[in-house]
């Protein structure tokens, strides 16, 4: 368990592209819990810039699910599921969590009973409109994707 705080979305970005130099190579499912605006999205972005992808990342809402090609050949997959009843799911996440890519899931307990026994789960608090809480809590074999975080 480690715990992260941020003080501008700037500072989440920059935590989000540390983390992504160590998922690089490796299949890591990153799940993040968080309410509404708290920086999920945020932390995604800079995730995305870290594993060197260029187009802009939004979130996904209204779709569910974008793909982004690394140059390493992974893909880095992120979902967002705060829609995903109304919204319905044509694609099997199973696929994904069982691919060897990188998987960012925003409200990802709206599929409990299909998320993998291995994954980091990163909570965050909102503590005021510019301060952050980033808690670590790694389900992963492998512990070095959280050093020098
Ligand atoms: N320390 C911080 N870290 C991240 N975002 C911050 C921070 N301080 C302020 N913000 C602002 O908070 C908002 C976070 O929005 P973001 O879309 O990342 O949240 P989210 O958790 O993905 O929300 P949603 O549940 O709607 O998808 C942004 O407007 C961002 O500028
Ligand atoms: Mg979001």
């Amino acid at each position: 368990m480690k715990t992260i705080y941020t003080y501008s979305a700037e500072e989440t970005l920059a935590l989000g592209e540390k983390l992504a130099r160590n998922l690089i190579d490796k299949h890591v499912v990153v799940l993040l819990e968080g309410d509404l605006a708290s920086g999920k999205t945020t932390l995604t972005k800079g995730i995305a810039k870290g594993l060197g992808i260029e187009k802009t990342v939004n979130s996904p809402t209204f779709t569910i699910l974008k793909v982004y090609p690394i140059n390493n050949g992974q893909k880095l997959y992120h979902l967002d599921l705060y829609r995903l009843s109304e919204v319905g799911s044509d694609f099997d996440l199973e696929d994904y969590i069982d691919s060897d890519d990188i998987v960012v899931i925003e409200w990802p307990f709206q599929v409990n009973e299909l998320l993998p026994n291995e994954y980091l789960l990163i909570k965050i608090e909102k503590l005021d409109d510019n301060t952050r809480v980033f808690h670590f809590d790694s389900h992963l074999l492998d512990e070095e994707v959280l050093d020098n975080l």
